[in-house]
């Protein structure tokens, strides 16, 4: 049997992990989302948005089905109220000032915002996995998302296919790189929990369909996330981050956020670029959806690799490391310490 990658790995517990978008958690109050198996609830509490493990201590039922009372999160079933860091703080059937037994809390996970999702995590000192935000916060650029689209892909696999780009000139022969003769000179290296790899590349003209040289660079952070910047010979550049959320053993949610630098602000211009770079993410789940476990290998054997392969192949093996234990934390979940909080 094939040794794969999870999407519940014990390891992915040391990193921040994206939940969802920011629109979802404006237009849901309170909000379910799952993440590596389990599920949680984000809520804004007097306008702080915090994230609590999705389970009321009495009765075991999701908080997330409950209301938002003030500064607390209340349970639908018997109305405890639970604070921003997961401590109930009112229970009605002892009555106001009664008793509250101590183990009536649910634990708290530091949430923070970037690149307009809420991204969790449940480790005290997690292990940075950042980009910088510049070119997308750069008013220069039009930002977009493509997705999110969730699927019974695995996350590894996602991300290894968004590094991979020798695939391009087939798979996505009809959307862009139709150009490409598919040779690869690809350079890629490791440090620590990063990869990087550059090839040069080709694209097409929008409107003549004339080649167009091109240098792709990637940043590949453990676990899960990807920045590709497209630089032009002008000198100009794009950017797309890919960033998934595993939810489960069978599901992940992938956001593409895209910051483009030749858009002018044209709003029509943004929706076909947009529209172009979700079919090329559809083209890309529907080969993976195509196969009977679509996990990515951790087992170098199980596979063939050749040079224009050396950015996945490092890829396997920084996700085998993490399957190896490499990151176990030493920390417990006490994280209440350590809580922050953002204003949302
Ligand atoms: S199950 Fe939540 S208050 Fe009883
Ligand atoms: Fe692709």
């Amino acid at each position: 049997m094939t040794t794969t990658f999870s999407n519940t790995d014990p390891g992915l517990r040391r990193f921040w992990h994206p939940v969802a978008t920011q629109e979802a958690v404006a237009a849901a109050n309170p909000l379910q989302v799952w993440l590596l198996g389990e599920p949680w609830v984000l809520a804004r509490l007097d306008g702080e948005l915090i994230a609590l493990r999705d389970r009321c201590p009495h009765r075991l039922v999701p908080l997330s089905e409950g209301t938002v009372v003030g500064a607390t999160l209340q349970c639908k079933y018997h109305g405890y109220r639970f604070d921003a860091t997961g401590r109930c703080v009112h229970i009605p059937a002892v009555g106001p000032g009664g008793p509250i037994p101590a183990r009536a809390r649910t634990d708290a996970a530091r949430v923070r915002l970037a690149f307009g999702l809420v991204w969790l995590t449940t480790d005290p000192d997690p292990i940075d996995s950042d980009f910088s935000e510049s070119p997308y916060l750069d008013s220069d650029f039009d930002t977009f998302l493509a997705g999110p689209f969730t699927t019974a892909v695995g996350a590894g696999l996602i991300t290894d296919n968004f590094m991979d780009v020798t695939h391009l000139p087939f798979l996505h022969a009809e959307t862009f790189a139709g150009h490409e003769s598919g040779i690869s000179d690809l350079h890629a290296s490791r440090d620590g929990w990063t990869i990087r790899q550059r090839t040069p590349g080709l694209l097409a003209d929008e409107s003549t369909g004339a080649p167009i040289d091109v240098t792709y660079d990637y940043i590949v952070r453990a676990p899960f996330s990807a920045e590709l910047k497209i630089t032009y010979d002008d000198g100009r550049s794009d950017y797309i981050w890919s960033f998934c959320q595993p939810e489960t053993t069978g599901r992940t949610t992938w956001y593409m956020v895209q910051a483009y630098g030749g858009l002018h602000h044209d709003g029509e211009m943004i929706d076909r670029a947009a529209r172009t770079q979700r079919a090329v993410g559809l083209e890309d789940l529907a080969i993976l959806e195509s196969m009977p476990d679509p996990q990515i290998p951790i087992d170098l054997t199980a596979e063939v690799h050749t040079k224009g392969d050396r950015g996945c192949v490092r890829y396997r093996r920084m996700l085998r490391d993490i399957a190896d234990g490499a990151l176990t934390s030493a920390h417990t979940t006490d994280i209440d310490r350590h809580q922050e909080h953002i204003r949302g």
